[in-house]
Parts: structure tokens; sequence; C-alpha cells
């Protein structure tokens, strides 16, 4: 176990540490006494503090020191800028930034990617500059989708991965616990904090049997969605087991556990096998796969390990499936896909077939959906419907040009797209239907909600095999199903299609493509990076100020919200996104969704100072200019809903000091503190009908103590003041989070 093996081929000096891995885990055997399911052993194996820390599934929250960190660009770009905003010179964890998500689908794989790289040049400039500066790997754009790219050259079995992007759990296809978070968790990484996370129940999957004919791996996690449903998932690690595991490849272990994010699992994994070893040999990484062998017994469930729920499927027996429209837990096994669909009146006709994202693209994908092209092909039919091809990687698209399919992909009538995200992530121009116009489009996809892939309401996404994409693309119909129904060739003849029987990797191995990875530099001192102070995507951060140690008296209500205030109430996305870069910028969506309790009207608010009625951020950077702290008032679980950084940055930036709720949800609450911002909660959640939104409120800062209430002080307009108690969470660290402005300063601090 005291083997030097590297991590990737990329990096000279990061190694696999199956030996510190091993002794954390025999710490922590001796604690808990019992068998270990595979996930507890990758997540236990990463403890920052095996001996102390609380262990239980569902409860405790785990303090944990991940191997890697990755962001696709997207999200990188405020990561970055916060992690800069520190002063250290690099990351402290290995990092990679993946160009993928801003490359939009319109007429072609080159002109795209040419088009892409003008209209986003100052943010790839931006993170090709930083990743230089700071020490971390650069994907450039057209290199491929992140997770197809993690999974070739940086997933390694029993290894702890987080990723700025839901489908990290991909890499579980490797065996790796890689984890989707929001970026201010990457940034505590990158800064070497622990991260953070609720100890998740483990539900087991167990995999009899072997699949054969049109059913492929996507069917899997289509069926397990369909059982689990969209929320089935949450908090928990959803964990392959069982002989079946054995009878598929690794790749398709990916896409399942890359699709276990539509049931919102914290990850999903599958146990180190041969078939990860083969993948492993093909990628050159064999001295992983051998290393991984002598750990192999901790790469693994315990024998005896239990799960907190457990399902079981026979892949002898499994259909394809075809899931949507409009949520991918609605399973329909392709053998009742035409009684559904007419029940239902999903639209028969398919207008677009779409390969490929990271969820399936890897080579067995292209090279059984190439077959069944070659095989309507032969019969000289082609693809009745729009027919789109997303590779997942550089590598991925030089090979299938190299052996084939993608010709066969073009003369089947396929359009080649860039090796990105594309029309997954609404990257896509589409122009066969006009908006409002109920069409159906089938794709090997993950996601299917309400406009994602071409911004219509009325499109009936289906998300099912590549194998099911292309045969109902070339019947043009919902309705049809490959193992039962006969098609017309060229002559008028009937025929059925062959389910495709080819092989799962390259014979001739990969053909790496161009060169488009960036590796930092030795002499990172002198680069500079860019970000031109005009720029209206990015801005650089300059630090919060530390907290000036005295109570905070007299401040507005900035608003006191209504409701649910969930982080998209807070800090909207759609255009926004645009700005995701830019603090200042973006703050000009601050809390507009919230509903103001005063009028029941969203942003509009009273300006206390002027007595006039304005949108949120108008009055807060009205307050901030008047050098007035404010505070919000807030309902239940205020700050539900995706983790975004942004949600506490913006209140920061704009001079928000407490968020002062009946409750709070974790992740926002401790993003908060993360900010240097006071989340506090009423000890009586009364006290909120108490307040009203034209109050001042004196909130006693210096009474902050580990585990102590504080005080806010309520002057309403007319009548007495009164004094209401209020709760925190705070810790002893966090306290110095506050006391420094925020958790980064504190970080940069202790670097001086
Ligand atoms: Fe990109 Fe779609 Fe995957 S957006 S990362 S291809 S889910």
């Amino acid at each position: 176990l005291d083997r030097k093996v590297r991590q990737n081929n990329w990096e000279e000096n990061n190694f696999i540490n199956y030996k510190k891995m091993s002794e954390n885990l025999a710490i922590v055997r001796s604690r808990l006494n019992r068998p270990l399911t595979y996930a507890e052993k990758i997540l236990y194996s990463h403890l920052d503090d095996p001996h102390g820390q609380d262990i239980e599934r569902g409860v405790s929250y785990l303090k944990l020191r991940p191997d890697r960190v990755a962001c696709q660009d997207a999200t990188a770009q405020m990561a970055i800028l916060q992690f800069m905003s520190a002063g250290m010179p690099s990351v402290a964890n290995p990092t990679t930034v993946h160009c993928d998500h801003l490359i939009e689908a319109q007429i072609g794989g080159a002109k795209d990617l040419a088009r892409a790289c003008d209209i986003n040049k100052e943010v790839y400039d931006f993170l090709a500059s930083a990743c230089a500066k700071y020490n971390i790997g650069f994907w450039k754009p057209g290199s491929g989708i992140i997770h197809q790219i993690l999974l070739e050259n940086y997933a390694f079995p029993g290894g702890l991965l987080i990723g700025t992007d839901s489908h990290t759990p991909n890499g579980g296809g490797l065996g790796m616990a890689a984890i989707g978070v929001g970026g201010a968790d990457a940034v505590d990484v990158m800064a070497n904090l622990p991260w953070e996370l609720k100890a998740p129940k483990v539900i087991g999957v167990r995999l009899t049997g072997q699949m054969s004919g049109w059913t492929s791996p996507k069917d899997i996690i289509t069926k397990v969605a369909g059982i689990l449903t969209v929320k089935g998932g949450t908090g928990a690690i959803v964990e392959y087991h069982g002989p079946g595991t054995e009878s598929f490849s690794c790749t398709g272990m990916a896409t399942i556990c890359n699709m276990g994010a539509e049931i919102g699992a914290t990850t999903s994994v599958f146990p180190f096998n041969d078939r990860m070893y083969d993948y492993l040999k093909a990628t050159k990484r064999q001295d992983i796969g051998d290393f991984a062998r002598v750990y192999a017994k901790e790469l693994r469930e315990d024998e005896g390990a239990e799960y907190d729920q457990l399902i079981e499927i026979n892949l002898s027996e499994l259909e394809p499936h075809v899931n949507g429209p409009f949520t991918p837990d609605l399973a329909t096994p392709i053998s009742k896909l035409k009684e559904v669909a007419k029940a239902n009146g999903w639209p028969e006709e398919v207008k677009v077939g779409l390969i490929g994202s990271c969820t399936n693209s890897s080579y067995e994908d292209m090279n059984r959906a190439a077959a069944i092209a070659q095989d309507a092909l032969d019969h000289g039919i082609k693809a009745k419907s729009l027919f789109t091809v997303t590779p997942g990687s550089e590598q991925i698209r030089a090979t299938i040009a190299r052996d084939g399919q993608l010709a066969t992909f073009e003369e089947f009538g396929g359009m080649v797209l860039a090796n990105a995200c594309g029309p997954c992530i609404g990257q896509w121009d589409r122009q066969d239907v006009k908006k409002g116009e109920a069409n159906t489009i089938v794709c090997s996809y993950n996601r299917n909600f309400t406009g994602r892939n071409d911004g219509n309401p009325a499109t009936h996404c289906f998300v099912t095999s590549p194998d099911m994409v292309l045969a109902m693309t070339i019947a043009g119909s919902l309705y049809f199903n490959p193992l039962t129904d006969k098609l017309k060739d060229k002559d008028g003849n009937e025929f059925m299609l062959t389910p495709p029987n080819v092989a799962a990797m390259p014979e001739r191995g990969y053909d790496p493509g161009q060169d488009t990875y960036q590796a930092p530099p030795k002499d990172r001192a002198s680069v500079n990076v860019q970000v031109s102070p005009s720029s209206d995507r990015l801005q650089i951060l300059s630090p919060f100020n530390a907290w000036d140690g005295k109570d905070a008296l007299d401040c507005p209500i900035l608003i006191k919200a209504q409701g649910k205030t969930t982080t998209d109430h807070i800090s909207m996305a759609g255009p926004w996104l645009k700005y995701r870069g830019h603090l200042d910028n973006i703050s000009n969506n601050m809390l507009i969704g919230a509903i103001n309790a005063e009028n029941g009207e969203a942003n509009k608010i009273k300006n206390t100072t002027t007595g006039e009625y304005d949108a949120v951020p108008a009055v807060a950077r009205d307050y901030k200019a008047k050098g007035i702290k404010w505070v919000v008032i807030g309902d239940w679980n205020y700050g539900e809903g995706s983790s975004r950084e942004h949600a506490a940055l913006e209140p920061r930036h704009l001079g928000g000091l407490a968020i002062v709720t009946r409750s709070f949800a974790r992740i926002h609450e401790t993003n908060l503190k993360k900010q240097g911002m006071l989340p506090l909660t009423f000890t009586d959640p009364a006290d909120y009908d108490k307040i009203r939104p034209d109050d001042r409120v004196d909130i006693m800062c210096t009474e902050l103590a580990v585990g102590k209430p504080m005080t806010m002080r309520v002057h309403p307009k007319d009548g007495e003041a009164f004094d209401v108690k209020l709760q925190h969470t705070f810790n002893a660290g966090q306290i110095e989070w506050f006391k420094n402005g925020s958790a980064l300063n504190t970080m940069a601090k202790a670097h001086k």
C-alpha cells in the first residue's frame, strides 16, 4: 500500500493515498465495530478526524478531506474569484476547470466552438489565466464535458471528489465518490478548509442476471428513477452491488451514477471490479488498476453490510425504459409506451433525436448507436427525425472520427455538435419548431424538466438510452418499439432492426485527438489574471470588511419576507446567470423574488430614509451608500433550494448585516456565515409576527458566543421598544469568520 501511484497522467505530485485511507478506516472500524458499505468506506477513509468524528448515518455532519475539486466554466467563475480574494498563492488541493457549459449548438461542432470562443472570450481568458496562476489544470473549450473528462483522466477507485455540477456522480462508474456541490464548498476545499457533508444514508441496489438485446445500462437508472422518484435519493448514496455489476462496462456504470442526480442522491457508486480495471488500462492508467487490486478488499462493501433501503433488479428481465415527459422519474417500459403515450396525448412524431451529453457519450454508446444507424443505412433508409450527436470529449470525437462512427452518423443525416453540453443545458438555437408548439424530442441525456433543452415549455422531452433514441429517430415515432415493430426498407419490404452487439472500447485504443489541456506553468508568479475593469461579466472581488467590534444600532429592515424564500427568490437564475462572475451586477437580482410582508408584492419595498417605494436592490444600495447596515426578516426554511453562493454573497456585498428568520435551510445558513453575515433565528418563532417592516432594530453583535442566545432590540415606529431573543448555530471557528469579515479572510489571515 505504500506505493507512489499518481492520481492521473497530468499531475506530477498528486498521489493516491490508499495507505492513509486504510489507516483511517481501521480507526473508524475499531470504533463502529460493524460491517461497512462501500460508500461509507470511501467517506470515512477521508475523514478529517477519524478518531473524534461523530458518525451516524443521516444524522452527523462529517468533516471530510476530498482528493480533488472540479469546476465547470459557469460555476468556476465565482468560485475562483472568491478563492482569489483569500490571497493564497495556489489551491491547497488538486483542482481542474472544464469549459463545456457556454458553447451554444447552432450549426455544427467547429463553427459553434469558434463562435463560443469569440462570445465568451473574456470568461475563457480569465479562467485560463487564473488557472495558470493558482495551479489549476485547465481544460479548454472543445476538450469535452467535465464528467467525461473526469472519468477519462481523474476518477479513481476509492477516491473522493467534489465538483461544482450536479452530474459529478458520473465518477461513480470508476468507484469514486464524486459529489456535486455549490461553489462555496469548492472554495473551501481549494482553500484547505475541511468539507462538511451530512453523513448520507445508503440505498443498496442489488443487480443480478445479465442484460441482453436492446437493454442497456441506461435502463437500470431509468428504472431506478421510476422506483425512487425525483426525491427518493435525497440525503443518500446509492450503492450498486451484486453479481450483475460485473456484467457491463465501466462507462455504463458511469451513466447510471450520472443520472442518480435525478433522484436527488448525494452520489452513486459501483464497487471496484475488472471492468473498471479494463477501462483504467484502456485510458492509460493500468498502474492505478494494479494499485486498486492491492487495496481491493476496501473497494467494495463488507460482507453483511446493511443498507437503509434495498432494491433488487434482475437484469435478465429488465426492459428498455423511456422516461418523461417533463420529469425524469416518469418511467415507462418500451412495451407499454405506445399505449401510455396515446392515453396522455403525447405528440407521436419525434421531431429530434439527440444523443451524447455527459450521461451517454462513451465509445460504447457511440458504437452501439452507429451500429443501429448503419443497420438503417444498409436497408436504404436514414433518420426520419432530425438527429444530433454531442461527443463527450475530444478523445471520444477523435476516436469515433478515426473508427468511422462519425461518418456513419453524418451519412445517416446527423449533425455532429461541439464536444460540450450544448442542447442538454439549453445551449441550443433550435429552429425547427416555434415556441409554444407542442412537439416530442427523445434524448440520451439525464434531465428533461420543462423548457430545459430549447426553452419551449411545450416540448415533450423523453430521456432514454442512445439505442432507443436511434430506433425512434429512424421510425420518426414515439410509438416505435424495436423489440416488436417492423420498419420498411427503401423498397417497401419489412424488416426489424438488429439489436447492437459491438465493442465497449476501441480495439485500436483511444485517439486523444487535439491537445486541449493547459497545465499550470512552472513559473506562476509572473502570470497576470486577466479581468478587464470595464467587463460586465467579471469583477475581481475585494475582501469584505472585518466586524467593527460594536453592536449594530438602529438598523432598518430591508424587507420582511413572507412565506417561501428560496435561493431562487434571493438570487434568481435565468438571464442573471450571465453575470455570475460579476458580483456587483448580479446583485441587482438580490431578493427580487421575495414577497414583502407589508404589501404582498415582490421587489417593492419602502426606503425608510426617503419614504419612497423602490426595488429591493436599489434600496439596499441606497442604505449602503449612506453607511447604514440593514437586516432581513425571513420566514420558515429561508434559503432552501440549490446551494447558490450568490444568495449569500449579494446581501453581504450590498451592506447586509443579519438575516433573522423562523428557520434556515442549513446550506444557506452556512453560506451566510462563510460570507461574514449573521444568520439568526427567533427563539420563539411567533416573534416573527411581532416585527413590522418599518421597525428599526439593534443587533447586539457583541453578545455573539458559542451556544448563547443574542438579543435584538426592536424599536417600533410608534410604541415602546422591546427585546426579542435570537438563536444561532455559530461554533468557535465560525465566530472568527464573522469577526474577520468572512471565512476566506480567516483563511487568508492564517496563511500570512
Ligand atoms: Fe453538461 Fe448536461 Fe451534463 S449540462 S454536464 S451535459 S447534464
